[in-house]
Formats: structure tokens, C-alpha cells, sequence
């Protein structure tokens, strides 16, 4: 029998004087929510980050102000405490202020941190999850997250801990055997797969660095354990990178043929 779906109105009202704490997804336009376009449509200003996309914010509403707060590509550095304080002032002003970050906010993107001080100056806010982009980077790139046959856990993890005298465990982790996802691992890759070797994991464990997944931009390369960081220098990226090690990444391989994609298939086609 044919459902009969009723069409209401999908989105919260965008409130004066709220924060609408929104994922932009990890680059392409066309993974934004139907709430964050919305958002982007309604906000008096949108306050974003490095990440957010240029793709993204040509969806904004016309005549909206649009405020960086990003934290890469040689503009000075805001502070994260003072990003929180300048949305709970716009806030204070009346304004319906768009908070857009890279990929889910809640997910190694301080959302929390600003989701507290909004909490503490007793601003409204509401939270847009966003598709983020381990996952996004994995399944465009043919690497299904799980899978019955090899794994039933997959872990996502930063290799740039906030906290210096609080390291990730990679002993752990290796032991773990569960595929690992990797955030922000560029710079500390070498010592990470070496880590990861002495607990445990071969030198042929198969890793894919996928680079501005997404976006036009995208570049995969496929390696392995032992090699990874040496390829990823030699390929001379200095762009985000979402690391994947572990056996789901060889099933990239078996999809490859009919798998539709914008992203190459190896990093010797690009
Ligand atoms: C501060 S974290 C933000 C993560 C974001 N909140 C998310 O859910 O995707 C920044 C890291 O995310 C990863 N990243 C974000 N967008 C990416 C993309 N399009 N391709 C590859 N990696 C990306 C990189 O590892 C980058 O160093």
C-alpha cells in the first residue's frame, strides 16, 4: 500500500538573538542537510571556519555578512575563547547567527567548547549535525565503513591531541584491531605508524590518505603501514588529510571497476 508521506514544514524557526551551531560537511555542496542550507538562507550572519568550503558559502543568503574565524591558511589566528565570546555578543545584538564548521560540528571541531559558553551567557542554540569527514572521505572513496566480514567497530581518532601530557593510546587502539580513521594525523603519521607497528599491526596493514575529500581537489593515495608517511611526503601534501589503515581499505580495490566517482582511482592517475 502506498504511503502517504505529509509534507510539513521541515525546519526550526531561526530565531533572533540564536545560534545555529551547523555542520557544513566535509566540502561539496550537495552533502549539505536541507537544515544547514536553510540556515544558510536565513542567518543575518555567518560566522565560519577554514574548512568550510567556498562551494558551501555560495549558497548564503545574499547581502548576509560573512565573518572568518578560521585558524589556517596564513590569516591570523582567532583564538577559540574569543570565537565563543563573538557569538554569544552577536547573539546579545539580536542577530540569528550561523556557526559554521567543517564536517559535524560535535566531531574534533570545538562545537562543544562554543556549545558551553553560549550554555554559560544563557544564549539559545541549537545544534545541525553535519556529515563529517572520516566517513564522508571513506565512502566516496569506495571504502565501505564497516563491513560484516571484516570488522565491528570502526574508530575515529585525532592524531593531534588537544592535550600533550594526554596522548592518544595507539597501543590500544592496535590492539584493538578495528579499523582506525584519522583526523588531523598529517604532521605526526610517522610516529603514529610506527606506534602502531610495535604494537602489533603489520607493515603491510593497507592505508588510503585521502586529501580534501569531496571537493574537486580530492587526491587519494593508497599505501601501506610501513610506507605511509613517506608517501605522503613525497606526494607533498600540506592539504586535510583523513588517514584510513586497516584491512576495509583493500576493498576499494574490488570495488573500483563499477564504482561511480569524481575522485581518481590511484594516486598515479592524477
Ligand atoms: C579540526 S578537524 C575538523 C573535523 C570536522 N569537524 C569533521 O567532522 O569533519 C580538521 C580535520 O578534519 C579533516 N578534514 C576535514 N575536512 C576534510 C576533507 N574534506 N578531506 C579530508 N580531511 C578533512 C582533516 O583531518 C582535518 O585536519
Amino acid at each position: 500500500m502506498k504511503q502517504t508521506v505529509k509534507k510539513g514544514k521541515i525546519h526550526p524557526e531561526f530565531e533572533p538573538g540564536t545560534v545555529w551551531l551547523t555542520g557544513a560537511g566535509p566540502g561539496d555542496p550537495g552533502l549539505l542537510t536541507l537544515h544547514a542550507l536553510h540556515a544558510l538562507q536565513h542567518a543575518d550572519i555567518i560566522v565560519y571556519d577554514a574548512l568550510v568550503s567556498e562551494d558551501v558559502l555560495a549558497f548564503a543568503r545574499d547581502g548576509v555578512t560573512l565573518e572568518y574565524a578560521g585558524k589556517r591558511g596564513g590569516r591570523p589566528s582567532a583564538k577559540q575563547t574569543d570565537i565563543s565570546l563573538r557569538l554569544v555578543e552577536l547573539a546579545r545584538e539580536g542577530k540569528r547567527v550561523l556557526r559554521l564548521k567543517g564536517g559535524d560540528p560535535f566531531v574534533f571541531g570545538r562545537g562543544g567548547e562554543e556549545a558551553l559558553v553560549l550554555t554559560e551567557a544563557g544564549i539559545p542554540f541549537r545544534v545541525i549535525p553535519g556529515i563529517t569527514s572520516g566517513l564522508a572521505a571513506l565512502t566516496m572513496a569506495g571504502i565501505p565503513a564497516t563491513t560484516r566480514t571484516t570488522n565491528h567497530a570502526v574508530i575515529l581518532a585525532t592524531g593531534h591531541p588537544a592535550d600533550a601530557d594526554h596522548p592518544a593510546d595507539w597501543a590500544a587502539l592496535a590492539r584493538s584491531g578495528q579499523p582506525l580513521v584519522l583526523y588531523m594525523a598529517r604532521r605526526n603519521l610517522a610516529q603514529i605508524a610506527n606506534t602502531l607497528m610495535a604494537n602489533g599491526l603489520g607493515a603491510e596493514t593497507p592505508v588510503a590518505v585521502m586529501v580534501e575529500a569531496t571537493t574537486p581537489r580530492a587526491r587519494i593515495i593508497e599505501t601501506h603501514l610501513a610506507e605511509a608517511a613517506s608517501d605522503m611526503t613525497a606526494a607533498d601534501i600540506d592539504t586535510p588529510a583523513i588517514i584510513a589503515i586497516g584491512s576495509i581499505v583493500s576493498l576499494r580495490a574490488q570495488l573500483a571497476p563499477q564504482l561511480q566517482t569524481n575522485w581518481p582511482a590511484t594516486e598515479s592517475e592524477i
